[in-house]
């Protein structure tokens, strides 16, 4: 682990990400006092401020409920210092060691964990300055990255190659904040821990596997942005495959962080390139009320814009426990309801002595509201044979209401602080999925009359949809007998 009186730098202080994300996480830390003791944080970014506006920004998404936790709060201000400087000249990054080394005075070694908040157009300069002018002569250094990690297999390889000569794959932290999510680092408990789950886990058992993410909201605001990447890149490549692999790895020989990846990477190799015959794009229109906007009507966006803001991608994994099983990724932004899920959809029972009687499902539920749930069929109490849908329920806010559950990037920087790589992207994972999706990329980019299915702004998402599921199998006939009881939840 990081030692105590160790410094945190967060480059792109000014940033959305920073203000966001990367200070309320690591104040969340500092609150639950898992930071090394003694340490600094230092902002670095190109906006000139005082310490009054550094402080106001960086707190500003920081939730404060009450007179202790704003005691907390100014606690950990006065930890923070800001240094501003550019992105491509030596004299910043001198400045930013000279205020680091003032920090450190008097201290034998140094340690310090930088934190690469920035746009990917910043991002090898910063990495090449940091290693020139800020590492230490004697300690540690870490670097914690975000994507995107490059667009295709080639430019995320030109960044590899880049980074690789000055930064160790020791030294670098690649976050996925999907793997700090807590049901995501629950997979492998459930699946390994719980031998009903181990024993039917193949194609002998399940039917096909879906793994759904969705949005309400569109791209307002964001749209120029988005329309470089589109939702495959955005989500799909990284975060939904992340957990795909999850799903589909086999057991590690240990929690170790290369135990773990080796198998992940295992995975990512038995996977045929996509078809695009297993792939439907979308893009969303004006809501059907017309009180939201399509996504073309976002003026940053460009005129005609073929971009996908929804899609449905269906993979394959050729190996003994997987072959013929489809892994389902859809994802999309403008939808009817927020959630990410994963959803297990075990065979038909032999039929026989049943008629019609539904599959089990099990779903893990991602967010919002963590709950893992099987679909179950019962008798139906009473003097009858009927049967009815039930389910075997753990739903985290009732089964754990006391117990906090931390935020992906708060889990993430303390797996960084204490030097652990379980849950952050591997160089070979990395290129791995790259070389699986870049085919695929290339092709909706370059062929022009491919354009995304239209779909209303709030929508379940392009109408062809609930066909080309059932295409693979998926049965959604549970849907009409069954209603997962969300107010039990809430
Ligand atoms: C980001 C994407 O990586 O993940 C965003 O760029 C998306 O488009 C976000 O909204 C979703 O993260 P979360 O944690 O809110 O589900």
């Amino acid at each position: 682990p990081l030692p105590a009186d160790s410094i945190i730098i967060v480059l792109g202080a000014s940033g959305d990400l920073a203000k966001k994300k990367t200070y309320p996480a690591l104040f969340g830390l500092f609150r639950y006092g898992l930071l090394p003791d003694g340490i600094q944080i230092v902002g670095y970014a190109r906006t000139k401020m005082d310490d009054d506006d550094y402080k106001k920004r960086i707190s500003s998404y920081i939730k404060v409920p009450d007179d202790a936790v704003k005691a907390k709060l100014d606690e950990f201000l006065g930890m923070c210092s800001y240094v501003a400087g550019t992105y491509d000249t030596d004299e910043g990054f001198q400045k930013l060691d000279k205020h680091l080394a003032d920090i450190e005075a008097g201290r034998d070694e140094s340690h310090r964990l930088f934190y690469l908040a920035l746009p990917p157009t910043v991002f090898i300069p910063v990495a090449q300055h940091l290693k020139k002018n800020c590492y230490p002569a004697n300690g540690s250094a870490r670097v914690i990255i975000e994507k995107p990690f490059g667009h295709d297999l080639e430019s995320s390889r030109e960044l590899q190659t880049a980074l690789q000569p000055i930064w160790t794959e020791d030294e670098v932290f690649r976050i996925d904040h999907y793997l700090g999510k807590e049901m995501v680092k629950n997979m492998l408990i459930l699946r390994f821990g719980n031998e009903f789950f181990n024993a039917s886990w193949n194609k002998n058992h399940i039917s096909s596997v879906q793994i759904t993410f969705k949005e309400k909201f569109g791209t307002e605001g964001r749209g120029g942005y988005f329309d470089e990447f589109g939702i495959i890149r955005d989500v799909m490549q990284n975060h939904l495959l992340q957990i795909l692999t999850i799903i589909a790895m086999e057991r590690p020989v240990s929690f170790s962080a290369e135990d773990i990846r080796d198998e992940k990477v295992r995975v990512l190799r038995a996977m045929p390139l996509i078809d695009p015959k297993n792939v439907v794009i979308g893009q969303y229109d004006k809501s059907v009320d017309g009180t939201k906007p399509g996504y073309t009507d976002d003026p940053t966006v460009p005129e005609g814009s073929r971009c996908p803001t929804f899609a449905a991608i269906v993979l394959y994994i050729k190996n003994d426990r997987w072959d013929g099983v489809p892994f389902i990724l859809k994802a999309g932004k403008a939808l009817d309801s927020a959630k990410v899920e994963v959803r297990v959809q075990y065979k038909d029972v032999t039929s026989g002595i049943f008629k019609d009687i539904p599959r089990n499902e099990l779903v893990l539920r991602i967010q919002p509201d963590e709950s893992v749930y099987i679909k179950m069929n019962t008798k139906l109490p009473g003097l009858t044979m009927k049967t009815s849908v039930t389910e075997l329920d753990l739903t985290y806010n009732r089964r754990f209401s006391d117990l906090h559950i931390p935020e992906a990037y708060e889990a993430l920087i303390l797996d960084a602080i204490n030097g652990d790589h379980s849950n952050f992207v591997r160089d070979d994972e990395l290129d791995a999925s790259w070389k699986l999706f870049t085919p695929l990329l290339h092709y909706l980019d370059e062929s022009k009359d491919i354009v995304p299915a239209k779909y209303p702004y709030g929508s379940r998402g392009p109408a062809f949809l609930d066909d080309f599921l059932a295409s693979y199998g998926y049965s959604r006939e549970l849907d009409g007998m069954y209603q997962w009881p969300t107010t039990k939840a809430g």
